[in-house]
């Protein structure tokens, strides 16, 4: 269900295990319902994956490679978590908290595609818009043949197939024949104006061999996603936000810093929690914990919850690899030159994607993402110094962009998330219906799980949230069933 309430009020205490989403929001909605709450966060600083970097911040990763982000004010990386979708419970929280937020363009018609593979060349990118209307324009004439050929008769009656060839028309921008052959949606090398200046047509459209070859449309289910369909939004000034003003709204001092979990066991009166702070050993004794660190790093901790509980926790211990670069520009050139303001370039190179700014329109300097990739090409940069990750993030970028995309670059900062240390991995996507994740749902004594690993939408900030709302319930009923 997707009902949220908690009634009645209780001052009992839990001790929540990390602060990212689900172990800030764990304890913020507990406090609401009266409980006093203490969370342990093993980092410097809270967030979790919703990581923003921002001008002198440090990080070290789990090879023991520092970097100090040189950022100028304003400008901010997303590291980890960057979008939200309306219809997801973060969205809720930015409300109640009265956090600003803006909108986060994550589809953009002049946006460039680039897969050299399939024979794209340096200087020679297509924006979505162009390779949409070539895709749509071939697909329905295709499909507008079919029709015509008798190939879809088994299906569609004469009113069928006149209803589906008006679509095709106007959806491929086919003429009245039922053929494609370009059009004003593709674009413009020079836009139409006035006194005649009529538009400059691009170049193309190419057959549809070479459009179907070319493999530009397998970009475009993206958007829309279930998920990842605009509109979409984030935080003003970067994704941490959130859980700054949760820290404020918990009290800054019931949120704990560097403060590593190691243990937690069940005892007659409810739970220990021990935690190591300043080289010291600590417990802190409770009525519940809530756990919301990944999984897999739990494997080493001094628990009382039994080997069947660390079988199903082990199911989910292999985080994927991600990585993220932040390339702060001296200038806006993709706004000024290439008129891309926000959305996302898709690319068959390693660096995957190139994320432009949502924000900061008319501001003189700019973060563009310069990669943000999973798996085998995530794994590639991780392996690189931070130097050589820029260096290959740009050489492959200035094929897109030209070579304002080397010039005009000032500093990087980069994130390889399997080398965070006390996260190690981008997310995990558990089998919600195995016996083992029904044994979790249930806790363990007094302690429960959440983390988006623990809930049907991981590799988001809703899955998270949601996990936490549904532990915070259990806990609760169970506290005033008692
Ligand atoms: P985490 O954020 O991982 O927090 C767990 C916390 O536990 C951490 O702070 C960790 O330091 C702490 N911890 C670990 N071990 C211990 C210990 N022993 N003792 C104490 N504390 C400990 N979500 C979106 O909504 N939108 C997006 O666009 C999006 N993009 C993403 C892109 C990337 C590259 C990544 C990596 C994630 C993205 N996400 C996105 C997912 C989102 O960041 C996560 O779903 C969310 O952060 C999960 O919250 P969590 O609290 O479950 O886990
Ligand atoms: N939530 C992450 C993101 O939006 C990871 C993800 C990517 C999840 C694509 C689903 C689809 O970047």
């Amino acid at each position: 269900g997707s009902d949220f309430s908690l009634t009645g009020r209780s001052a009992k205490k839990v001790v929540v295990v990390g602060g990212g989403p689900a172990g800030l929001t764990t304890a913020y909605e507990l406090q609401k319902a009266g409980y006093r709450v203490t969370v342990l966060e093993a980092r410097h600083r809270v967030g979790g994956r919703t990581l923003t970097i921002r001008g002198g911040d440090t990080e070290t990763d789990t090879d023991g490679v520092t970097q100090k982000a040189r950022f100028a004010d304003g400008v901010y990386l997303n590291a980890g978590a960057g979008r939200i979708a309306q219809w997801m419970v973060t969205m809720d929280y930015l409300r109640e908290l009265g956090v600003p937020y803006e909108m986060f363009t994550n589809a953009n018609a002049d946006a460039y595609l680039y897969n050299e593979r399939t024979g794209a060349t340096p200087g020679n990118p297509v924006r979505y818009r162009t390779a949409k209307a070539d895709v749509f324009g071939y697909t329905s004439e295709l499909l507008h043949l079919a029709t015509d050929q008798g190939a879809l008769d088994q299906r569609l009656t004469e009113a069928d197939k006149e209803n589906l060839r008006s679509f095709l028309r106007s959806w491929g921008s086919l003429r009245s024949d039922g053929t494609y052959a370009g059009g004003s949606n593709r674009g413009y090398a020079v836009y139409p104006s006035a006194w005649n200046e009529h538009g400059t047509p691009l170049p193309g459209p190419g057959s549809v061999s070479e459009v179907l070859a070319s493999r530009v449309g397998q970009y475009f289910p993206f958007e829309i996603n279930w998920e990842q369909s605009m509109l979409m939004f984030q935080p003003k000034g970067g994704m941490d936000t959130t859980y700054q003003y949760m820290v404020r709204a918990i009290g800054a001092h019931n949120v704990h810093l560097d403060s590593p979990v190691t243990g937690v066991r069940t005892t007659d009166r409810g739970v220990t929690v021990t935690y190591t702070q300043h080289r010291k050993q600590r417990q802190l004794t409770a009525d519940f914990a809530v756990v919301t660190a990944p999984a897999g790093l739990m494997r080493g901790w001094d628990t009382t919850w039994g080997p069947q509980v660390d079988a199903a926790l082990g199911e989910f211990a292999v985080g994927s690899p991600a990585g993220k670069i932040g390339l702060q520009y001296r200038s806006r050139f993709w706004e000024d030159d290439h008129r891309i303001f926000g959305g996302i370039t898709e690319t068959d190179m390693d660096l995957a994607h190139i994320w432009y700014p949502s924000s900061g329109y008319g501001e003189r300097k700019g973060l563009v993402v310069g990669y943000y990739n999973t798996g085998t090409n995530a794994r590639t940069y991780a392996d690189l110094s931070p130097r050589e990750r820029e260096a290959r993030a740009v050489a492959q970028g200035v094929k897109i962009h030209g070579e304002k995309y080397r010039t005009e670059l000032e500093s990087s900062f980069s994130v390889a998330w399997h080398k965070v240390p006390y996260i190690e991995g981008a997310w995990a996507y558990p089998d919600t219906s195995s016996a083992g994740f029904r044994l979790l749902q249930q806790g363990a004594g007094n302690v429960y799980f959440a983390g988006d690993w623990m809930s049907e939408v991981s590799a988001w900030q809703h899955g998270a949230l949601w996990s936490a709302r549904y532990a915070v319930q259990a806990l609760h009923q169970r506290v005033m069933a008692s």
